[in-house]
């Protein structure tokens, strides 16, 4: 595959573009590389100590070949794969999946070279509902991919021992355990305990990689791998992107210089980023993006224990879907953003526009261009009335959409979190607000115990319980 490059476009949040009140200035931009550069060395060393595990997994080919192995022999029997997951142990798997194979892959067969994919990270009852009657007796036919890292997440649990049970009754012990693939972590949890007591198969999340830095570990490549991406791409992309964000001149680093800017706008009151695609295959990649930032940049407390209430608040659109719903308030409400668009160059597929019909010549001037032409006029033409509104705009350019670029958007965006956390100040690798709603789920659901030494789950739900309760008289 010919080598592509993702960039990073930083002109359109300069102040010679959208003046000094709103831009960076030369001076500020002076100042935040002088404040970043001591922090490329520090990430370098932290990866170099081990701290950051994550930052190695492009490395890793023991995962690599578990994966296309474990691909390789179930891709023959396997017409449907189902993922069980939520947070990190999903949106991975769906961007990867929006983003490299084609919008119709799970219906038409094709445009696939694999299994259809389905992943639930939501228990709506009537979504699983609705699934298992299609899936009917196709069970057979099936691999159920549960993943989580704790294996201690309630919606995964429940997903998992419905489908267990429906396999077990289905088809045997024996043969439900040739349908399940349990992804955890190699010693702790719940899930890795079923797994061992019941001999799935099991793929390892290495340790101390956190759901949403877990993509390119064995909870994204698996379900990629089995789908026919080319994950081998998708890790030198990140590999060579690995390069560009070690670099140690601020100028040259992506990452680096893609973090100061959120940075700075933050702290010029610009607490909203949103990231708004313009390409449908890489609008699960800004949902990807949108748990990245908030799960780990969002947090109470500083490294030295102040409390900051600190985070950007990340906020996701499609163009051009939304600049029918949300330009107006991004041109006009608040000027409280910093916009990162997401650009394809050149697109693997075109279609071109037809002819007009002969009463309606005002449209001839859409006639015989492509869509794509279209697509990437509308981008220019929303990031230029926000630049006319003084609103600042990066736009991250892919010269294609292919597992390498996506690779490298995928790893830079993990590191651009780590230097963000950095310059923040905070640990963007722990989630313990995410960790008080499963404790307090459990409780609800009637985990018998306690939840604190003294205090008892059902104590803890009683407590939860009269917050929650219904008010009739607030009722209107
Ligand atoms: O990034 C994270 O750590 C979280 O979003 C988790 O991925 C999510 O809560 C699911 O957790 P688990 O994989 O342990 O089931």
């Amino acid at each position: 595959m010919p080598k592509t490059e993702v960039k990073l476009h930083y002109k359109n949040v300069m102040a010679d573009v959208i003046g000094n009140e709103h831009g960076i200035t030369p001076e500020q931009l002076k100042d935040l590389a002088e404040k970043t550069s001591p922090l490329i060395l520090r990430l370098n060393k932290e990866r170099q100590g081990g701290e950051t595990p994550y930052r190695d997994l492009p490395y890793n080919s023991q995962i690599t070949q578990q994966v296309e192995e474990l691909a390789k022999e179930l891709r023959g029997r396997c017409e449907n794969l189902v993922v069980f997951g939520i947070g990190g142990s999903a949106l991975g798997n769906i961007a990867l999946q929006t983003a490299l194979n084609p919008y119709m892959h799970n219906l038409d067969d094709t445009q696939r070279s694999g299994p259809r994919l389905f992943v639930f990270d939501n228990i709506a009852p009537e979504q699983l509902s609705s699934f298992l009657g299609w899936l009917g007796d196709k069970l057979d036919k099936t691999i159920f991919n549960a993943i989580s890292k704790s294996g201690w997440t309630a919606e995964t649990a429940a997903q998992f021992m419905i489908v267990r049970q429906l396999l077990l009754d289905k088809l045997g012990p024996d043969d439900c355990k040739k349908q399940i693939i349990t992804t955890t972590d190699a010693n702790q949890g719940i899930l890795r305990r079923i797994a061992n007591n019941a001999g799935f198969r099991s793929l390892v999340i290495p340790e101390g990689i956190g759901g949403r830095f877990s993509v390119l570990s064995v909870v994204g490549l698996f379900s990629a791998a089995m789908c026919g991406i080319d994950i081998d791409s998708l890790l030198e992309g990140a590999r060579d992107m690995d390069t560009r964000v070690s670099c140690e001149d601020f100028y040259e680093n992506p990452a680096a210089i893609n973090a100061a800017i959120n940075y700075h706008f933050y702290n010029q009151g610009k607490k909203i980023s949103v990231m708004m695609p313009y390409s449908y295959h890489l609008k699960d990649l800004a949902d990807w993006y949108r748990q990245l930032w908030a799960e780990s940049l969002g947090k109470k407390e500083d490294l030295a224990g102040n409390e900051v209430h600190i985070g950007p608040t990340p906020v996701k659109a499609l163009g051009t879907t939304d600049q029918h719903s949300q330009v107006q308030l991004y041109r006009e409400g608040p000027n409280d953003k910093l916009f990162t668009f997401l650009q394809v160059r050149n697109f693997d597929k075109d279609i071109k526009i037809g002819p007009a019909p002969d009463y309606a010549q005002e449209l001839g001037f859409l006639a015989g261009k492509d869509l794509s032409e279209l697509l990437n006029n509308e981008k220019g033409a929303t990031e230029y009335a926000l630049l006319e509104s003084k609103r600042p705009c990066l736009t991250v350019l892919f010269d294609r959409v292919n597992a390498y670029t996506v690779g490298q958007f995928i790893y830079l965006f993990e590191v651009t979190t780590s230097f963000a956390g950095a310059l923040f100040n905070i640990n963007p690798y722990d989630q313990p607000a995410v960790e008080l709603g499963k404790e307090a789920t459990f409780a609800l659901m009637g985990k018998p115990g306690d939840y604190e030494p003294g205090y008892t789950c059902e104590e803890f739900a009683k407590e939860i319980q009269s917050l929650n309760k219904i008010d009739e008289k607030s009722l209107v």
